[in-house]
């Protein structure tokens, strides 16, 4: 537009808006910054320019955000967005600058480079969530005998996020059987997000380049006496913006099982642009029919970050673990944050419906050994779901040693299924038991200081009176036989693992 004479840009303004806008504004309309590799959504910024000033969202895929502070100034345009509450609000700075037909967009998010890209012009309607689809009547899903224990397998996203691909997962697979995972128990290998095409005429979904043929994948994964599981959304759009299965659930239930999929982690993300957090019950239940009706055994795994007190509808809709939190990082700070704040959803959990407080993040390299032994009798405490997310391609010993502890997963893997509650917490020192099967008890003694700690558990917490033998689940010996109780020194961040009987 630049240079041309004024008066034909207000015929055109005149003749042809909105197509082209000139008129109310060089930033007004919807700017689409392209999606990244084969997702279908990014971001689009929705403005509108009157009177010298510029207002608008900038949607995203999970959620839409006023924009504020805005100026112009020399043909450019500057803006902010401001995601979460205080204190832990996270602004993005946005800068517009037209570059020919399309907006250069610098966006400066916290602790990152700044990143510039060309959005394009799209219609009115671009990134507007989908017309709403109401909602059926709840009732209860049956359980169907699936997720006796915990789920154990792996998932990818934790170590590769986008990078997955068929060749990784074959080779996940390949490395769950040489590292004696699949010998320990571990079964299934889930591919997370973005692994998404787009819908075929008849509205079937679609793999994109990375999975070029997922049944013969699903037969690759069985070969190996492994279990494949795979990712969707409520929403139109997954985490990633990748196409969800809104609108499609039964047709995307039968295609999974038509692949051969034995596992679905279905993450609410852009539902939320639709439904309200009171709905989720109802969204997550038509999944939970379609699964039931697709004539394949599917565990079904909730993921909407524990909100609307999912512990007490989960299993009702036909979950059989659901995420109790946000998404756990590979620090310690974010594992014991979560692992140590599960204590009272224990009445939630039992054979065929579990709490799922995230993956794990063993091997990741962001923790220590100590560190890594603390999540993983923490998750084990919990009767969490135990599902690695590091490279098994690549494992050290040390981490092989702390996935593959057998008296550890024996506790998580417990029959009885009872999940462990806090026996009590002072300082940095938390005690926390879980009864087993047998009678028998699990105590974990975790040390969330700096500086090593004494920490004791005393027999009488957990209600038990005589002399009891106590074997060290990480040590790997029989400490030996106590009246009162047992006590040990504990390394920072590090935990005492025993078995009472
Ligand atoms: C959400 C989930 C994560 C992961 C990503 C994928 O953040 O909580 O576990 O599945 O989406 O986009």
């Amino acid at each position: 537009m630049k240079g041309w004479p004024i008066a034909v840009i207000g015929v055109a303004a005149a003749f042809a808006w909105p197509q082209n806008p000139a008129g109310q504004g060089m930033f007004a309309g919807r700017w689409v910054v392209p999606p990244e590799g084969d997702a279908a959504f990014r971001q689009v910024y929705a403005l509108e320019q009157s009177s010298g000033t510029v207002t608008g969202r900038v949607i995203n895929t999970t959620s839409e955000q006023p924009i504020v502070d805005v100026a112009i100034a020399d043909g450019t345009l500057t803006f902010a967005t401001v995601a979460g509450r205080p204190p832990n609000e996270r602004r993005t700075e946005y800068r517009l600058r037209p570059s020919g037909s399309s907006m250069a967009v610098t966006f400066m998010r916290p602790g990152r480079n700044p990143e510039t890209l060309m959005a394009t012009r799209g219609s009115a309607t671009a990134g507007d969530a989908p017309a709403r689809i109401e909602l059926p009547a709840l009732h209860r899903v049956p359980a169907n005998g699936l997720a006796k224990t915990p789920p154990m397998g792996w998932n990818s996203w934790n170590y590769f996020r986008a990078r997955v691909d068929d060749a990784t997962v074959r080779a996940i697979a390949d490395a769950m059987v040489a590292s004696g995972m699949k010998a320990s128990g571990y079964t299934y290998v889930n591919i997370d997000d973005t692994w998404e095409g787009g819908r075929d005429a008849s509205g079937r979904i679609q793999t994109n380049r990375k999975f070029p043929n997922m049944k013969a994948l699903a037969d690759y994964v069985h070969s190996k006496g492994l279990k494949l599981g795979i990712y969707s959304s409520p929403g139109h759009l997954t985490c990633a913006g990748y196409e969800g299965s809104y609108g499609h659930e039964e047709i995307d239930a039968k295609t999974f099982a038509g692949w051969g999929i034995d596992y679905l982690k279905y993450d609410w993300c852009s539902a939320a642009r639709v439904y309200k957090d009171d709905e989720m019950q109802a969204v997550y239940q038509k999944m939970g029919d379609a699964l039931r009706a697709s004539g394949r055994d599917i565990v079904y795994s909730l993921c909407q970050y524990g909100r609307n007190d999912v512990w007490k509808w989960g299993s009702d809709v036909g979950g059989h673990l659901w995420r109790t939190t946000g998404d756990i990082s590979d620090n310690w700070e974010s594992m014991t944050r979560i692992g140590f704040s599960q204590d009272g959803l224990a009445p939630y959990a039992g054979p065929g419906h579990w709490n799922d407080p995230d993956m794990l993040e063993i091997g990741n390299g962001g923790m220590t050994g100590a560190e890594y032994r603390t999540h993983m009798s923490l998750w084990a405490m919990l009767a969490a779901p135990l599902l690695a997310g590091n490279d098994l391609r690549a494992m050290s010993t040390e981490t092989a040693a702390i996935l593959t502890n057998p008296d550890v997963i024996a506790i998580d893997q417990d029959q009885v299924g009872r999940q462990g509650r806090r026996l009590r917490s002072g300082g940095t020192i938390e005690v926390w038991s879980r009864l087993l099967s047998g009678g028998k008890y699990a105590i974990a003694m975790f040390n969330r200081g700096d500086t090593p700690a004494m920490i004791e558990a005393r027999w009488s917490d957990l209600g038990l009176s005589g002399a009891h033998t106590v074997h060290d689940l990480w040590r790997h010996r029989d400490a030996g036989r106590f009246e009162i109780g047992y006590q040990t020194q504990v390394e920072p961040h590090g935990v005492s693992l025993i078995r009472v009987q």
